[in-house]
């Protein structure tokens, strides 16, 4: 597979969003029993200063003005999983509907924060509409026909951020690509590749088991784009041990990325018949601008 650019129609186009993150400050006793009182002060102290969550409908704009109608949302739509962040994801995500967007959903870490967020299966309710009813993984068709895998990565933790797929998640995920066509999409919350040009996740960040997905998808002799979010930093690259297999993350909708100098960014993903196409859209002084991505690591790269 090369990135040579095809000029063709695309067979799908495809936005990705990840990392919401509304959020929350809460001060009733009840909600700090638990991790939450760790992400509550992650909430005072940094991300009401990094997520300016009243962007959000305006930055709908930009995302309709793209043009194609598929997406993705990766997850992490709340920060401590609380009734009040999901209820706000929500009004957002309806905003998108509004906008005619055929959309995605698989939860993020922070959508699973707490045990009881969990048993309450806060996400599958309020996400009901947009997420697979027979749970994860599970593969749709975008209008192409070009199939889209989502895989389960997440899981609460009493105090890391990891993440967790299982053999018979990984084996069912092989499955699914086996009888899929080629050129594949396969979407999963936490990135497969421990560090990139772009991010370098610490070990208590990381997905359990990435490996073992990684060898499934490197080996299932299709050409796959894996696309994640929660590092919150944008890249795309070509795996390097499978050149069938290339990883895109995508940084926050609109979290401010001082190194970068934006304040907001989406990716779209062209399907070609042979390859891919990677297009970053990103907020900075008050516009959105766009450029077309080399895979990093790709032999026409080096
Ligand atoms: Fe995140
Ligand atoms: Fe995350």
């Amino acid at each position: 597979m090369t990135d040579s650019i095809s000029q063709s129609t695309p067979r799908d186009t495809l936005l990705h969003v990840a990392d919401l993150h509304f959020w929350k400050v809460t001060c009733n006793p009840l909600h700090l029993l638990n991790k939450r009182v760790l992400g509550n002060f992650n909430v005072w102290w940094k991300r009401r200063h990094q997520f300016a969550m009243d962007r959000a409908a305006e930055f709908v704009e930009g995302l309709a003005s793209a043009g194609p109608k598929s997406l993705l949302l990766t997850g992490d739509f709340t920060s401590t999983s609380l009734v009040e962040e999901f209820a706000m994801a929500r009004a957002f995500v309806d905003t998108l509907r509004a906008k005619h967007f055929d959309i995605h959903a698989i939860p993020g870490n922070h959508d699973v924060y707490t045990f009881e967020s969990v048993r309450a299966q806060r996400f599958e309710k309020y996400f009901a509409d947009c997420h697979p009813k027979s749970g994860l993984p599970a593969r749709v068709t975008l209008p192409g026909g070009t199939p889209l895998i989502l895989v389960p990565t997440v899981c609460p933790n009493f105090v890391s951020s990891q993440g967790r797929i299982t053999e018979a998640e990984v084996a069912r995920t092989s499955e699914l690509l086996a009888q899929a066509d080629d050129c594949i999409l396969v979407a999963g919350h936490y990135p497969l590749l421990d560090k990139t040009h772009g991010y370098e996740m610490t070990k208590d960040r990381r997905l359990r088991n990435a490996a073992s997905l990684r060898n499934a998808l490197g080996k299932s002799g299709k050409r796959i784009l894996y696309i994640a979010g929660h590092v919150h930093r944008f890249s795309y690259v070509r795996d390097p041990d499978f050149d069938n297999l290339s990883h895109l993350c995508t940084g926050t909708f609109f979290g401010r990325n001082p190194r970068e100098n934006i304040d907001g960014e989406f990716a779209e993903v062209r399907v070609n018949d042979a390859d891919f196409v990677v297009i970053r859209h990103t907020h900075s002084n008050e516009r959105w601008s766009n450029s077309t991505k080399h895979r990093v690591g790709s032999p026409d790269q080096n």
